[in-house]
């Protein structure tokens, strides 16, 4: 292994403190840093502020303080939050120190030297909320300048960079690197954007309008445009211009983390800079999507921000940690909800990981005198071991995959999985019946094995809730600071003889009164099951005509089910775990939603022959309407699709 990982973060406004969405951001970046660091990967893993521009002069001003004391007091709240939740950031740039301000000039006096920025007159569209011209065509349909505040008309002299000729040369590098933008439906819509020509990029602002800014190198009448400053900081903080080697160490950049909402800046203005500069690409700019409060997305400029000090507060980081980096799938937008926080976090982290620790700890303490047990260390074949040791490898596999895919959420579901099917396995094996019994070799057994299950799920989730699971390994006598991620498809690592702590409560279960919202959003049921499966109706049951839970063959021939191929699948906006999915029938489409956003991704389902139930009353979904249901397999957190052994063709009766 061994390689070298750059991971960055964008770098957050000061106008305001920072909400749910930019925590969310770095704490991804910071659990990739984490899974990097564990690898042995040397990982450089950047964060800061961008301190410049429009929006924080602005809201100095209506502080009644200057911009730069403005940066200074919110540029704390980011950095306590980020001390709070523990995020490990090798680099922390402020776009106003030195390091930054001077690279940015250097750049700009180059480009302007060689011709690559010029001067000229513009007359246009403005819109002062995200500090770009804009032109007509851009205005919302049916809208003229007069409705909408945030656009002025403006005439000023400025600078250009000429980012126009470099369309061509983008089309062409986006579509040899597949892997430059991702998840690939954004690829598209850069793409998709660049179809239409691309205008030159202004750069400049006159300091009559905006003096808060790097003043160009070449006129001092102007400042630079905040994006042409900000995006820098990626390379002002490795090194660019300043230390070659630390530089050369660390750039390409592996990952440039964003949110959806700065794709364009990050895929169109950023790579076409580089360029000009000749400055290698980053390998990866992944953009995710939103939380959302409701419907809309959570922003400042909104006010329907979660303070996440105040979930830290009441929760705890780890937990926080935890429930954003499971409730988002990267690439999706997510929904939050104190509501499903809980649920969550009772299900996962009070349910199954601290229960599973406490009676764990509790068990040895009561029958092996609190020092873990010498238990015999051989499978037999389909034994209740081999099995754990299995689902428990499943989830090391998952991780592994989780971290090159950028889906830490399917890594920590798996993790949490392994997590239940401990507690299922002792449940199966009953150590206390064990003892009872004084089958000391198997009750030996039993908790060796149970505990070094646990060694590995709590190395798989260090990196996610690094305090909590330094307790877990505390208690079971391993360094709490450093997991052996090397060592997690061995077993028998942990020593017999280890004297196990017990740990205080580690995840308090969180008693409630039933919240507020009582469907939070992301935690949407499939449609109702066919009546009759399960349920006898009632009357017949107490006649004795039918036995509970028994159907005839009647029953089973009233649901019909047929074999179909998936032609389409999409994420719906707004619900985490639907999918909407066009399937074929024989030659009639249908559309079904189904909630299998956290185990498929739309791109694997296209092409699949799988099962639906075609008579199912139609239902709907988030507002999409759901024709039918597909059949699948599920234990704890594990779903799996029913699909055919053999080829058959769609539209085949299922019985
Ligand atoms: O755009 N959901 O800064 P910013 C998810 N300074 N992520 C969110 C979010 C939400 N509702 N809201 C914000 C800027 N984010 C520029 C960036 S980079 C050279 C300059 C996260 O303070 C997400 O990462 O508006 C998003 O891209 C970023 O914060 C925007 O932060
Ligand atoms: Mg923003």
């Amino acid at each position: 292994m061994n390689e070298r990982f750059t991971i960055t973060t964008p770098i957050y406004y000061v106008n305001d403190k920072p909400h749910i969405g930019h925590a969310y951001t770095t704490i991804l970046a910071d659990v990739l840093a984490r899974y990097h660091r564990l690898l042995g990967d040397d990982t450089f893993f950047l964060t800061g502020t961008d301190e410049h521009g429009q929006k924080v002069q602005k809201a100095a001003e209506k502080a009644g303080i200057t911009p730069r004391e403005q940066a200074d007091q919110t540029v704390v709240r980011f950095q306590d939050l980020w001390k709070k939740l523990e995020i490990t950031h090798d680099d922390f740039i402020r776009t106003t120190e030195e390091r930054h301000t001077k690279v940015v000039q250097d750049i700009l006096q180059d480009l302007y030297d060689r011709g690559e920025i010029y001067k000229a007159e513009y007359d246009g569209l403005y819109d002062v909320t995200s500090e770009t011209f804009i032109t007509e065509k851009d205005l919302p349909e049916g809208k003229s300048v007069e409705d909408l505040p945030n656009i002025t008309r403006i005439k000023e002299t400025n600078y250009f960079f000429r980012m126009s000729k470099y369309q061509d040369w983008l089309i062409e590098y986006i579509e040899q690197n597949p892997s430059f933008i991702l998840p690939s439906f954004r690829r598209n819509e850069t793409l998709g954007f660049l179809r239409k020509p691309l205008q030159d990029l202004c750069i400049s602002r006159p300091k009559s309008r905006l003096n808060w800014g790097i003043e160009l190198p070449f006129d001092s009448d102007y400042v630079c445009y905040v994006w042409f400053d900000a995006l820098v900081n990626y390379i002002s903080a490795p090194g660019y211009l300043r230390d070659d080697d630390r530089f050369a160490k660390w750039w390409p950049c592996d990952i440039h983390l964003i949110g959806k909402d700065i794709l364009t800046t990050h895929t169109v203005y950023w790579p076409t800079m580089l360029k000009a500069m000749g400055v290698e690409q980053p390998r990866t700019i992944f953009a995710h999507g939103w939380w959302l409060f409701g419907e809309a997305k959570m922003s400042k400029s909104l006010g329907n921000v979660v303070n996440p000090m105040d979930l830290i507060e009441a929760y705890g980081v780890d937990a926080f940690r935890y429930f954003v980096t499971t409730e988002m799938i990267p690439g999706q937008d997510a929904s939050f909800s104190e509501d499903a926080f809980i649920r969550r976090y009772n299900a996962d982290l009070a349910n199954d990981l601290g229960n599973l620790l406490s009676r764990l700890s509790n068990m040895i303490g009561r029958y092996c005198d609190g020092k873990l047990p010498d238990g015999n260390r051989t499978f037999d074949d389909g034994s209740p071991e081999r099995l754990l040791w299995n689902d428990v490898q499943i989830a090391v596999d998952a991780m592994a995959s989780a971290v090159n895919d950028l889906r830490i959420d399917q890594g920590a579901t798996a993790a949490v999985s392994a997590v239940k099917n401990i507690n299922r396995y002792l449940e199966i094996k009953q150590p206390w019946t064990l003892a009872k019994q004084e089958q000391h070799e198997e009750l030996h057994r039993t908790l060796y094995t149970a505990a070094e299950a646990l060694r590995v799920a709590s190395a798989l989730l260090f990196p996610v809730m690094p305090s909590k699971m330094g307790e877990v390994r505390h208690a079971l006598g391993l360094d709490a600071t450093r997991p052996d991620i090397a060592r997690l498809k061995e077993f028998g690592v942990l020593q017999p003889g280890t004297a196990i702590t017990p740990p205080g409560s580690l995840f308090p279960r969180i008693e409630r009164e039933k919240a507020t919202d009582t469907e939070p959003p992301g935690s949407v049921q499939p449609p109702e099951p066919p009546r009759s499966a399960n349920k006898a109706p009632k009357e017949k049951a107490e006649s004795g005509a039918a036995v509970p839970g028994v159907i005839t063959i009647e029953d089973v021939a009233k649901v019909e089910m047929r074999t179909a191929r998936v032609v389409d699948a999409e994420a719906i906006k707004g619900a985490d775990k639907l999918l909407r999915l066009e399937v074929m029938i024989g030659d009639k489409r249908r559309q079904i939603v189904a909630g299998i956003a956290l185990h498929y991704k739309p791109d694997d389902l296209i092409g699949k022959t799988v099962v639906v139930i075609t008579n199912l009353k139609p239902a709907k979904l988030r507002g999409v309407e759901s024709n039918g249901m597909l059949l699948a397999a599920t234990r704890g957190e594990k779903l799996t699709l029913i699909t055919v052994d053999r080829e058959i063709s769609s539209g085949a009766t299922v019985r």
